[in-house]
């Protein structure tokens, strides 16, 4: 089942085509590995699947729904649909149990019986910090995390959403071996729970182990489209890699 997808999706930034009418489909249970060289569109694809830039045409679904002018940031969560930022993106100042209580807060309509809902966010809270290891760090400053650290935190915001489409902007991105074992493990639990998980990643070898779908980006360009195995080793795709 295809949760979501785009059609000629296109977003310019004055002369650079970022996306330039790229159609891509996120099915359910499984993972959808995003891949091209730097500069080729995949975290402007995902800034415009959850809002953060508005699209310049072409249209997104969500099951067959047509999203009109496209997502809106305010919209995101309630379309089922969570993302982790390539640059993390945490509140330095709160702990680490309050940048997971913030996002479980946020999207309930009842924020302001927050007190008479704690056990049952608190709950929730332990179980995702627990997940990427960092419940005994949680009265910790986010900002006195290490940088894996804080990149796990960031992944369990993410988590924590209780989502249908889960956007990862290279979540292993800078990880120790260990962390990207913990990383790995919710990758695959989210698809064997039914996710559409999508997985924007440079190392070709984590792609071949978790991707059961793989699209290339070159130039704002679908340019490949298929099994990691089989895509990987087209040569106009080690091209687009290499001849940079
Ligand atoms: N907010 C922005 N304003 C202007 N140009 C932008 C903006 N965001 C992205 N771009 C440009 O759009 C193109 C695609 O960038 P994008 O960040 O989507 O690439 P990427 O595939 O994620 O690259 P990387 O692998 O380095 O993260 C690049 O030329 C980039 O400079
Ligand atoms: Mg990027």
């Amino acid at each position: 089942m295809t949760l979501l997808r785009t059609k000629r999706l296109t977003k310019h930034f004055g002369g650079v085509h970022a996306l330039d009418g790229v159609d891509l489909s996120f099915e359910a249970g499984a993972v959808t590995a995003l891949v091209g060289p730097n500069g080729s569109g995949k975290s402007t694809l995902i800034n415009v699947l959850t809002g953060f830039v508005p699209m310049d045409g072409g249209h997104v679904l969500i099951g067959d729904s047509v999203v009109p002018d496209g997502v809106r940031s305010s919209d995101v969560s309630a379309y089922g649909i969570t993302r982790t930022f390539q640059s993390v993106r945490l509140i330095g100042q709160m702990s680490v149990l309050d940048n997971i209580l913030l996002v479980l807060t946020e999207r309930t309509v009842w924020g302001a019986l927050f007190e008479r809902h704690g056990a049952f966010h608190l709950d929730s809270a332990q179980k995702t910090l627990t997940e990427v290891g960092l419940w005994e760090k949680r009265h910790e400053l986010a900002e006195n995390l290490s940088f894996g650290q804080r990149k796990l935190l960031e992944i369990a915001r993410a988590i924590s959403m209780n989502a249908s489409v889960y956007l990862f902007d290279e979540p292993f991105a800078g990880l120790f071996p260990e962390m990207r074992t913990v990383v790995s493990r919710i990758l695959r639990r989210l698809r064997d729970q039914g996710a559409a998980v999508v997985l924007v990643e440079h190392d070709m070898e984590l792609i071949r182990d978790l991707a059961d779908h793989c699209y290339v980006l070159d130039s704002g360009k679908v340019i490949a489209s298929g099994k990691p195995a089989d895509v990987l080793r087209e040569p106009h795709v080690v091209e687009a890699y290499l001849g940079k």
